[in-house]
């Protein structure tokens, strides 16, 4: 069933395509593109080096075949990793599609160029981005901000002001917005780059919650998809003061109609084609 948009609804890849693909691997990304999402979330962390990669959890060992913390490692011992064989290839290529015989594993710009799976940084992305051929834009999350006290903040801003992102025109969409969990990462940002918008990640009620209120300047509230579902008031809430909603990590098509009875403004998602296609996009 196609559930008719009432509003246009801004489908998110959450770490790329990465039902399909391994997660914040370019092949994700190249991915969740194709499958034409509208943004591209990926989580940044700092490396021992001080290179901004995306990679979700505080050690590799989940998603490479190597062991042990990002922040201990410099961007050359993560690029010798692999961070795309624990998830099986012929998952990631796509169920219901012909296999691409044109590209063999090792063929540059296959489904199984090793350069689709190593170790992704930010700068990469961007250049994925700017070179889309359409709009798309970035939710770049601070993961443990806390620990690296502003360098994350500090460089993720350095980054995008190379790629002139950094301040944008406070009247028109930016391309790129910044996430957390944590209210003072969002502070930071919004003290160096004012304009650049920002989404305060959610996962409990708490007060701030329960009044529909967000940290100062924040516009943007990023509840998750539980607490969409347990307590959708808060979501009418938060739209009445003037905030967009955008939720995590939305893959049931039940909670796609959910979100789009409450006027949610992006959904974050796996899943970004069956997303689109069930939203009629
Ligand atoms: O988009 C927000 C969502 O990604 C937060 O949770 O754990 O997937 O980073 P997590
Ligand atoms: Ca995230």
């Amino acid at each position: 069933m196609t559930h008719a948009r009432q509003h246009r609804i801004q489908v998110v890849a959450h770490r790329g395509a990465s039902e399909d693909a391994p997660e914040h691997t370019l092949a994700a990304y190249k991915k969740a593109i194709e499958d034409g999402a509208d943004a591209l979330e990926c989580d940044v962390r700092l490396t021992a080096d001080g290179h901004l990669v995306c990679v979700h959890d505080r050690r590799v060992n989940r998603t490479s075949n190597g062991r042990g913390a990002v922040s201990a490692l410099e961007l050359a011992d993560l690029a010798a990793l692999d961070f795309g064989s624990w998830k099986n290839p012929d998952a990631w290529r796509g169920r219901d599609e012909e296999p691409d015989w044109e590209h063999r594993p090792g063929d540059a710009g296959g489904p199984g160029d090793p350069s689709d799976t190593s170790v992704l940084t930010l700068e990469r992305l961007l250049e994925l981005v700017a070179d889309a051929g359409r709009p798309v834009e970035l939710a770049i999350e601070t993961k443990h901000p806390t620990r690296w006290a502003g360098q994350v903040e500090e460089r993720l801003l350095l980054l995008l002001k190379r790629f002139g992102l950094d301040a944008p025109p406070a009247a028109e969409p930016s391309p790129v917005r910044v996430m957390s969990f944590s209210a003072r990462s969002l502070h930071r940002v919004r003290a160096a780059s004012p304009t650049l918008p920002t989404v305060y990640l959610m996962q409990f009620v708490t007060p701030r919650l329960r009044d529909g209120r967000l940290p100062e300047g924040v516009r943007i509230a990023g509840p998750s998809i539980r607490l969409v579902r347990n307590h959708p008031v808060y979501v009418e809430r938060l739209k009445r003061a003037g905030h967009q909603v955008h939720v995590w990590t939305v893959n049931d098509l039940k909670d796609v109609d959910l979100c789009a009875d409450l006027g949610v403004d992006a959904i974050i998602t796996n899943r970004p084609r069956a997303v689109l296609r069930h939203l009629g996009g």
